[in-house]
């Protein structure tokens, strides 16, 4: 017998129908409700709404569970490269090493950009901030590829724009920075792998050769594999609802940097140091802000914590705060910041506030302290979570799009003024 749940209103009763997913997860379809009683379903940001079935990422924040396409993230973050998970949430299996090897080689064939690109870029105040370059200069991309634009695309021209982006993404990131420290931009050294070539762009200058370092390498391929996919969060619904309306893959996800940007999502791993600074600055007063964060009309949070899905602890966080561990002690830096973290988390865990609203460190609260060990400035830490997310968002956009999703498009109540007549500016 087919699930079912009831509705009853007005009288009358409606069947409901049940969908369950793979691992055993209920929900109600609610797609006849207003066909056959005229309500529509309230439920603002969303917090109960599945809006769409998917394939790629599955989550369980009680039990603190993620698996992209059934492998757990902590066995991806051990055992595979960056490259290798953006293959997997892409295609849907992890790739042999024939596949590896020439999805790695059609990456590096699109590193380098139009040399148009340099003069978007010089207009450009130096002290913009490298999320906004970026998400500008990915939909950018429309301009010098408008094929993409076609909304009846072939899969041939999606898994082009898929190497293309991939390829350019850490070229625009590594140029965003050298643009805010007004230094000379650094070209794609295609010799090197994905992750070295990036942290050559970005750290190398005309007059220093950059040796790759393994240890920073393997960190930051770590970094981005945690980063890759969390299914349907403020950026990921965002790439998804543009590119229902048959917008192209750039700035569907141009649109998803911006949604990341927020300090509530991807903005926070750089509100998370500047928090840590400012506490360190203010005699490490720890108390005074725990205090700050469980006063109600104080607007402060204590950023890095809590989070819209994970209710237990965040499986991320745990792996980045042993990398950080890690990190630190393998390149010999001794970052006051990180032992003020772990007291920060120790006094919160243990308070009854952050207890009773389940409030735990999330992926951010420990990210920042690596990437400022690894050399990068706190507002390349936002652009740092856009790289690690951008083979989420690449997957969930041809997952719509595959699917043939409809326009998204949510309703509302309207709580305004009913009709009234217009009065004259005189009578005003
Ligand atoms: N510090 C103090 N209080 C908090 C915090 C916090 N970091 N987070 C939530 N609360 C309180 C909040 O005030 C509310 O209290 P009450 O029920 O008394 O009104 C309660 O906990 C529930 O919070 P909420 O904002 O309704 O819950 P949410 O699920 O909408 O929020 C969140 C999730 C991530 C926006 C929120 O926890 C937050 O603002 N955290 C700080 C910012 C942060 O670290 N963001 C990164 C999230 S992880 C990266 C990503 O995937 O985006």
């Amino acid at each position: 017998m087919s699930k079912a749940a009831k509705l009853i209103y007005d009288g009358k009763e409606i069947e409901l129908p049940l969908l369950t997913g793979t691992e055993n997860e209920d929900a109600i379809d609610i797609s006849k409700i207003r066909s056959e009683t005229g309500l529509i379903t309230l439920d603002k940001g969303y917090k109960n709404t599945g809006a769409t079935t998917s394939k790629i990422t599955y989550l369980d924040g009680e039990k603190g569970i993620l698996r992209h396409r059934g492998y757990s993230i902590e066995e991806l973050a051990s055992k595979s490269s960056f490259t290798e998970v953006c293959y997997l949430l892409i295609y849907g299996e992890l790739p042999t090493k024939d596949q590896l090897d020439n999805f790695e080689h059609e990456i590096r064939f699109h590193t380098l950009v139009h040399e148009d690109f340099k003069i978007i870029l010089d207009g450009y105040p130096s002290k913009a901030h490298p999320m906004g370059v970026l998400s500008s200069l990915i939909t950018s991309l429309t301009a010098f590829y408008p094929e993409s634009l076609d909304p009846s695309r072939s899969r041939k021209l999606v898994d082009l724009s898929i190497v293309r982006i991939l390829g350019k993404f850490p070229t625009f990131a590594a140029w965003s920075y050298k643009k805010r420290t007004g230094h000379p931009i650094i070209y794609p050294d295609n010799s090197l792998d994905y992750c070295s070539n990036f942290l050559k762009m970005m750290f190398a200058l005309p007059s220093m050769e950059y040796e790759p370092n393994p240890v920073v390498t393997d960190a930051l391929n770590k970094l981005l594999i945690l980063h890759a996919d969390h299914e349907q969060n403020c950026s990921t619904s965002t790439v998804r609802i543009v590119g229902s309306a048959q917008s192209s893959i750039y700035p569907s996800i141009s649109a998803g940097i911006n949604a990341l940007w927020g300090p509530l999502h991807g903005g926070a791993n750089q509100a998370v140091i500047e928090m840590l600074d400012t506490i360190m600055n203010d005699n490490n007063d720890v108390d005074k802000y725990i205090k700050k964060a469980k006063d109600k009309s104080d607007p402060f949070r204590l950023m890095g914590f809590g989070h819209r899905v994970y209710k237990n602890f965040d499986p991320r966080a745990k792996i980045i705060k042993k990398a950080a561990d890690n990190v630190l002690d393998k390149l010999g830096v001794n970052d006051p910041v990180l032992e003020l973290a772990k007291k920060l988390e120790k006094i919160a865990l243990e308070d009854e506030y952050f207890i009773q609203k389940k409030l735990y460190p999330n992926v951010d609260f420990y990210s920042g302290i690596i990437y400022r060990a690894l050399g990068f400035p706190p507002e390349m830490f936002t652009v740092m979570f856009a790289f690690g997310r951008l083979p989420g968002w690449i997957s969930q956009w041809v997952e719509m799009r595959q699917n043939k999703e409809p326009l998204g498009r949510p309703r509302q109540i309207y709580l305004g003024e009913t009709q009234r007549d217009y009065v004259d500016i005189k009578n005003r």
